[in-house]
């Protein structure tokens, strides 16, 4: 191809330079909450603090990765998207931090040799289109990827935990257990119907599936669980209606 002068399209990223671009998020992070103090905009919420963040951007690049590859965009494009997505959000207000993200993503790519621009302007791109509410088909390849990863990251076990963590916080008790069980259920189903794509739409459902299972074992294990008159029936019957009528509507 290149002796006909056409661009070779190459990852331009090396895995020395994605490192690079992971410690320097991982630091932005940690330093944008390090003069707060305790307390300071609920850090105590598991996804309020930096470590969370961080792990949640793993994540994301994971998930956008294999989005990504299998739908046949840019994979070097959407990974980078995927790790700079939230670097702003402990620093910027919520409805800023994409487009602050962006910029903060487009100095450090900028300051680096080597990368054409139009891949800053994809990168850079897709990180400010990752808050979009709208229809996902309108959005460019690579942002949709992200967006789907981002979305998909917030429902199935870890979602679970997640809620599970915050009833602690809240000193509720596992009694509301299948409860909040539900509402993670509800998030995985309007997550899997708002994903475009084919690939999103199996990890969704993979997701929810997990959910609906955990939702209906605590049903069975946890007496009066779903009813509180019922408490002498825990465990008497794997009945998966134990779970509800919407949960199983799910699947
Ligand atoms: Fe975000
Ligand atoms: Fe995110």
């Amino acid at each position: 191809m290149s002796s006909l002068g056409v661009e070779i399209k190459e990852s331009p990223v090396s895995d020395e330079e994605f490192a690079a671009m992971k410690e320097f998020v991982g630091d932005y992070l940690a330093a944008s909450v390090s003069n707060e103090e305790d307390g300071g905009r609920m850090r105590w919420y598991p996804w309020h603090s930096a470590e969370y963040r961080y792990n949640h951007i793993l994540n994301v690049v994971a998930l956008a990765t294999k989005i990504a590859r299998r739908e046949g965009a840019d994979v070097d494009v959407t990974r980078v998207a995927a790790l700079f997505h939230d670097v702003a959000k402990l620093s910027a207000e919520q409805d800023a931090h994409a487009a602050v993200g962006a910029d903060i993503a487009r100095q450090f790519l900028t300051s680096r040799a080597g990368y054409p621009a139009s891949f800053v302007e994809a990168v850079c791109g897709a990180i400010e289109d990752h808050s979009y509410g709208g229809d996902l088909n309108g959005l460019p390849l690579e942002a949709r990827c992200l967006v789907e990863a981002d979305l998909l990251d917030k429902i199935g076990a870890h979602g679970t935990v997640l809620l599970f963590l915050r009833m602690g916080y809240e000193s509720r008790s596992h009694m509301d257990s299948g409860e909040v069980a539900e509402r993670v259920l509800e998030r995985g189903t309007d997550v899997k119907a708002r994903v475009a794509s084919d690939t999103a739409n199996g990890i969704a459902h993979q997701r929810l599936e997990r959910v609906q299972w955990f939702r209906e074992w605590l049903g069975a294990e946890i007496a009066g669980l779903d009813d509180p008159r019922d408490a002498g029936n825990a465990d008497s019957s794997d009945d998966t209606d134990a779970a509800g009528g919407r949960a199983t509507g799910t699947r």
